[in-house]
């Protein structure tokens, strides 16, 4: 059985004071859920948000770092300063990242090899644009995100990995995937993840894979009741306290 998760990503949104009572407000819905609950908050958040999630089931993680240890790399943040505030999950290949920042499949696979490998959870984001899904490419590009992006990631690394399927198209504007389109490229990936390694079905059965784009407290039960949508990854509904309480509800 795979535990379905609901994923806030605040983006480079909120003042620290909305993130941190935001935070706040999900700590009894937390410890009373059967869902994991994970909010990813902008880097300078992290301590104050990490701090108030300290010993409840509110799960707190970066949206971006960088894969090595403590070195010269400006701007960026290594998994060991994230460790040191207990921050364990880190977001890959946001959409936002590949297409304003020149994220490549190449580098997040570096990435994701990295983070793997030093213990960290890592939600893997894939998707197609709309340019893309028009052309009917929309499953060559999934093949291409899932084959290069989890390239080398041996059978035992996979039990910290979740992916996130956000269709370009429908991140933040309003225009959800229908629960058909969506379950149909989660099944998709699934089947690709299936077939990276010989015994990768079993992986693939029980990876968590998420659907995120213009999720809201009003259409996620139907994307939910997909066989293969195990969760949400939230941009907008996620930052105001009454629409995530929403969601979980
Ligand atoms: P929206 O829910 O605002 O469409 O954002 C989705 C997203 O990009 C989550 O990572």
């Amino acid at each position: 059985m795979r535990k379905k998760i609901i994923a806030g990503n605040w983006k480079m949104n909120l003042s620290l004071a909305e993130a941190k009572d935001i935070a706040k407000g999900l700590l009894t819905a937390c410890d009373s859920s059967s869902y994991e609950i994970m909010v990813f908050p902008s880097a300078l958040h992290l301590e104050s948000v990490a701090s108030i999630a300290r010993d409840s089931q509110l799960i707190v993680g970066a949206q971006n770092a960088y894969q090595s240890g403590l070195t010269a790399m400006t701007g960026e943040i290594s998994p060991v300063q994230l460790a040191e505030l207990g921050i364990k999950t880190v977001l890959v290949g946001h959409s936002e990242r590949r297409q304003f920042l020149g994220e490549t499949t190449e580098f997040d696979n570096a990435k994701i090899s990295y983070f793997l490998k030093h213990g960290l959870r890592v939600v893997y984001c894939v998707g197609e644009t709309w340019a893309e899904r028009e052309k009917g490419n929309t499953f060559s590009v999934l093949e291409d995100q899932i084959g290069k992006g989890l390239k080398g990631i041996t059978s035992d690394l996979f039990k910290n990995l979740v992916i996130a399927y956000e269709p370009v198209w429908a991140i933040g504007t309003g225009k959800v995937a229908t629960p058909v389109e969506a379950e149909e490229a989660h099944a998709f990936i699934r089947k690709e993840i299936g077939k990276l390694f010989v015994g990768a079905d079993l992986v693939a059965e029980n990876i968590q894979i998420l659907y995120g784009g213009s999720v809201k407290p009003d259409n996620i039960k139907e994307l939910l009741a997909k066989p293969n949508i195990d969760g949400g990854l939230v941009g907008g509904a996620s930052q105001k306290l009454d629409l995530f309480l929403g969601l979980l509800k």
